[in-house]
């Protein structure tokens, strides 16, 4: 049986959601919502099964409604998942999942009290690369982490309600949460932020991560520039992976190059003399299927629902993203500080 599903939020991103629940057989999408009802309408167009509306009390009173998917302004999320939540829906969120941690954390406990599923949509984490990326590091192929960069950069929309770190950092952040392998997770993070056009609030940051392995992230994530990268490297003690998300020829390259010493084997007093040897071996090119991550993302939403279980990007996941974006944002109020994962700042 289908599940009935609903969207919430027709703006820039409802509508891919639109689109990929119409494509997904587990859903029958019964309503779009949205305050700008002649919004959804457009989106809608003149034909077809699903009921534009601005009343978000019609879906929650509908008892053919078992699902939610809200894509509104982040503001908007802690209010509209409750209710949703308490009218016993399950729910797909987008990111980030509220704006403070302690939002998430009760939206958290009231799925759980619930029963319902509560899932981010930490979209990245669908894409076969990040897949692929996350198989390769857990699978032990890259040996150990020793550094991650990332840079995610174009001329982006300045959003009204949220800084750049609240709006694009939740990607880095959360393919980070999904491909460490488990026993590597933040403990430290700083981060420094600009705003030169005086849009007054962040339109680029450069965020820092110190790693449990002792090893560093770092991500940029900007608004501001007129040319569009979007690439990670992760550095392993065995190989390097380089993803570039806008190269769909090449998106992922293994390297087996890299740096090599006997540092490890050495007593602390000969480690100044250990030879580095430079590895240059080939690079793969790890063939990927074309799948829409937007649509894996709703299979898994519906596989949640009727397997009864958490998604793989659950309310935990979402969690984790936030605590490290509220921990990114009082690195910010303190000058860049680092600011320890316990909220202490060093
Ligand atoms: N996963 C991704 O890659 C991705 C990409 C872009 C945006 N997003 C997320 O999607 C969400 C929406 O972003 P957007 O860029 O589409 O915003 P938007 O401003 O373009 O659209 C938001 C829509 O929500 C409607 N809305 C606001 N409050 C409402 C309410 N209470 N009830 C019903 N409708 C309401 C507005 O009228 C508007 O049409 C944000 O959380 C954003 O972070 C995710």
């Amino acid at each position: 049986m289908s599940i009935g599903l609903a969207i919430v939020g027709a703006g820039y991103w409802g509508p891919n959601l639109v689109r990929t629940a119409l494509a997904t057989p587990a859903f029958r999408l019964d309503w779009l919502c949205d305050l700008r009802i002649e919004r959804a309408r457009a989106v809608l167009g003149p034909y077809g099964t699903v009921r534009p509306t601005n009343s978000y009390d019609a879906v929650l009173s509908d008892p053919a409604v078992d699902a939610v998917a809200i894509a509104t302004p982040a503001a908007t999320h802690f209010d509209l998942v409750r209710s949703a939540l308490e009218a016993g829906k399950h729910v797909l969120v987008e990111k980030p999942l509220t704006p403070s941690v302690a939002e998430g954390e009760k939206l958290a406990s009231l799925a759980l009290r619930s029963g319902l599923v509560l899932m981010c949509d930490h979209t990245y984490c669908y894409t076969p690369a990040v897949q692929r990326i996350r198989e390769l590091i857990r699978g032990g192929e890259i040996g150990d982490i020793q550094f991650i960069d990332s840079v995610r950069i174009n001329l982006g929309l300045v959003q009204p309600d949220v800084d750049v770190l609240w709006d694009l950092g939740p990607h880095d952040l959360s393919i980070l949460d999904f491909v460490l392998p488990e026993d590597v997770t933040p403990v430290a993070v700083a981060a420094h932020v600009g705003d030169p056009i005086g849009a007054g609030r962040a339109c680029l940051a450069y965020l820092s991560l110190w790693l449990s392995n002792g090893a560093l992230a770092h991500a940029h994530v900007n608004w501001l520039s007129p040319t569009k990268i979007r690439t990670t490297v992760f550095g392993g003690s065995r190989r390097t992976i380089v993803w570039d998300d806008t190269n769909p020829a090449g998106r992922l390259a293994l390297h087996d190059r890299g740096v090599d010493t006997l540092i490890g084997s050495l007593p602390q007093d000969q480690r100044r003399e250990a030879l580095i040897s430079y590895r240059i071996g080939d690079t793969l090119i790890p063939a990927l299927p074309e799948r829409e991550a937007l649509l894996s993302v709703m299979t898994e939403f519906g596989a949640a629902i009727s397997e009864n279980r958490p998604a793989l990007t659950d309310a935990q996941a979402g969690l984790r993203v936030l605590k490290l974006l509220e921990a990114a944002s009082r690195s910010v109020d303190r000058g860049g500080v680092r600011i320890s994962l316990n909220g202490v700042a060093e």
